[in-house]
């Protein structure tokens, strides 16, 4: 078993890194504190075939492996979260659904220009009243003809503001609960549809989310995704990309905790010496450094399960969960180590702890993975 990257992975590695250094981390903090999306850079890693990794190039992907997603997701989140989650929705909820459960045609017109970045999409699944609990959504997707027509409001959209195609959710046959459910593809100028104003949040503040609404929305029928009521199916599947993506943000921001964490712990002294000289801070980088190698191993194995083709909802779940709170420790331990400093935004410990709260949160709270974890070993037991 081989541990290493590839040339080709570290090389990989080595670009994003560099681009993240170079073109996100001067802008960071202050687009954090103005909540000013990274539009200008999100153009340029669309450039780059970020927007689209593992879609093939014939659809306008990059036709990268899902390997080569988490370390692009873990480098660009290192430097800023913000710019991650809106290439994570992008990549794994938008782009991943079009071409596991598009049509040709579908794919010829939503994702091509998603995958080459010169669009952005958004997954609406989430509403007011159905977050957790999915099956229970009241979006409503009442066939007319040759139409849909769609009404209801989802909330907590990433990408929501800035986004062009729309992947939704809706309810058919609200008698079958989870097989009522259908999925849509659609623009976002399609009449009837209103985004709603930016939500003012603890973290992420530089990446948009806002509440959508559908007011008698038509949508052919030849923009549904997938067969009749399999929209729930469709929406899990995709989460279990999703979760990885997730994962490596987390991993991420973790990542940049602990360097931050060190950095200031060799400059700053107390009691005549380094606070890294210390045996108590010394355990605390260990633990950190633990936890942030951990999450790496169970990322890289729920990518490499998903190579294989097969049923990963496990191995996402198990990464998710661990990495994101993962974050949580390690950036609460990175604060702690600056001490009142970190409690400032003089230093970036204070925008990583509030950056990595949301990943215990979206695409399903840590409990939910606990759910899903249970359910799949429960299952496996059974078998
Ligand atoms: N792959 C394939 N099939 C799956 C599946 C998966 N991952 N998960 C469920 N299914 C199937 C089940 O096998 C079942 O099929 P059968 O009845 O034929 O056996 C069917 O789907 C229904 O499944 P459940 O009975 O398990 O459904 P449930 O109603 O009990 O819900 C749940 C399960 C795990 C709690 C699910 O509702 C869930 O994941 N909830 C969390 C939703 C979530 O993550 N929301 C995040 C919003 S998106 C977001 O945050 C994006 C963003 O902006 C960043």
């Amino acid at each position: 078993m081989d541990f290493t990257l590839t040339a080709e992975h570290t090389q990989l590695r080595d670009l994003i890194r560099n681009f993240a250094e170079k073109e996100l981390r001067p802008v960071a903090a202050k687009n954090d504190k103005t909540h000013t999306f990274p539009m200008e850079q999100i153009k340029k890693l669309g450039e780059m075939g970020f927007m689209g990794m593992v879609i093939p190039e014939e659809w306008g992907g990059a036709g990268m492996d899902p390997i080569s997603y988490v370390i692009m997701m873990e480098e660009i989140s290192r430097v800023c979260a913000s710019t991650s989650v809106t290439l994570s929705v992008n990549n794994s909820l938008v782009c991943e659904v079009l071409k596991n459960f598009g049509t040709e045609d579908q794919k010829k017109r939503f994702l091509i220009p998603l995958a080459k970045g010169e669009k952005i999409g958004a997954y609406c699944l989430t509403e007011p009243m159905s977050g957790s609990d999915a099956a229970t959504q009241k979006t409503s997707a009442k066939l007319d003809g040759d139409f849909y027509v769609i009404n209801g409001a989802k909330n907590f959209i990433t990408n929501g503001p800035q986004s062009d195609t729309l992947i939704l959710f809706a309810m058919t046959d609200p008698s079958k609960g989870a097989k009522g459910v259908n999925a849509f593809v659609l623009d976002t100028k399609t009449p009837g549809v209103v985004i709603g104003k930016g939500e003012n949040k603890m973290g992420i503040r530089s990446s948009g989310t806002c509440t959508i609404s559908f007011d008698n929305v038509r949508v052919p029928v030849n923009q549904r995704l997938g067969e009749e009521l399999s929209g729930f199916i469709i929406a899990m599947k995709t989460l279990d990309n999703g979760r990885i993506g997730i994962a490596a943000q987390a991993l991420g921001i973790a990542q940049a905790a602990l360097e931050e964490a060190i950095k200031y712990g060799k400059e700053r002294k107390q009691f005549d010496r380094p606070l890294t000289d210390n045996q108590g801070i010394r355990w605390m980088i260990a633990d950190m450094a633990t936890r942030v190698e951990a999450a790496r191993q169970l990322i890289f194995q729920a990518a490499y399960q998903k190579t294989l083709g097969g049923r990963f909802t496990k191995y996402s779940a198990i990464a998710k969960l661990f990495a994101s709170e993962t974050a949580t420790y390690v950036t609460n331990k990175a604060l702690q180590i600056h001490g009142g400093y970190g409690f400032t935004s003089e230093y970036p410990a204070e925008r990583l702890m509030r950056d990595a709260r949301v990943t215990e949160l979206y695409e399903g709270t840590s409990e939910i993975q606990r759910l899903v974890i249970a359910m799949q070993t429960l299952k496996e037991f059974d078998a």
